[in-house]
């Protein structure tokens, strides 16, 4: 197993045994989930691509493979050794430590910049194990971040379609689910409609 493959599992593992609620899951995604993931968003995205809970980078290198622009992906973990893990595996990002509960101030203040278009968020975080009022404002500060027809990329373990009842501002437009990943993932997109969410 390459270094940097077992340096990812061990800050993966250390955070899990020390907080696991905001990890959510045993280990980081497959690189097909992460590939799937990726494939949804356009090779050239008009505006910012945000990347909510990037742990240790699986889903984050699958951007970049894809061919999104290093300049306009902005991978957002509240972890600090996994921050420290980004920073050495992607020393080209703009990796934005801190909370996706206050992602409108996080990224005013790391990006120096009021108005920042953004065009899509793909999110890893782990919404039904978070505390639900935590949710409800990650999910509002996603929606309000988000364009008119904006897309939210969400990733869970909970394979019925029952959507996150947080996510009523948004339309699902495409969900499948992905079996070679530890566990299987259903991976959905959806689209911001004119309701406000939480
Ligand atoms: C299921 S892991 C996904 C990691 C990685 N993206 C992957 O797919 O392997 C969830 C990640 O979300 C991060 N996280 C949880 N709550 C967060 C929050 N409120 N703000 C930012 N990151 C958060 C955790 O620290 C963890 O790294």
């Amino acid at each position: 197993m390459p270094l940097e493959a077992v340096t990812s599992l061990v800050t993966f593992g250390s955070e899990l045994l020390n907080n696991p609620r905001p990890i959510g899951s045993a280990v980081p995604s497959s690189r097909f989930l992460a590939r799937r993931m990726a494939s949804y968003l356009p090779r050239a995205p008009r505006g910012y691509v945000i990347e909510l809970g990037a742990g240790t980078g699986a889903i984050t290198a699958a951007l970049l493979k894809r061919g999104i622009p290093p300049e306009q992906i902005i991978p957002v973990e509240r972890s600090e050794s996994m921050v420290r893990l980004l920073k050495r595996r992607f020393p080209f990002l703009k990796i934005a430590l801190g909370d996706a509960s206050e992602l409108r101030t996080l990224l005013r203040t790391f990006l120096a910049k009021d108005n920042i278009e953004i065009s899509h968020v793909v999110s890893s975080l782990p919404l039904r194990s978070l505390p639900e009022n935590v949710v409800t404002n990650i999910i509002r500060e996603v929606h309000a971040v988000l364009p008119k027809e904006g897309k939210l990329v969400q990733y869970t373990y909970n394979l019925s379609k029952t959507s996150h009842p947080c996510l009523s501002g948004f339309k699902r437009i495409r969900t499948t689910i992905v079996w070679a990943n530890v566990p299987p993932a259903r991976l959905d997109v959806f689209q911001k409609n004119g309701k406000s969410s939480g």
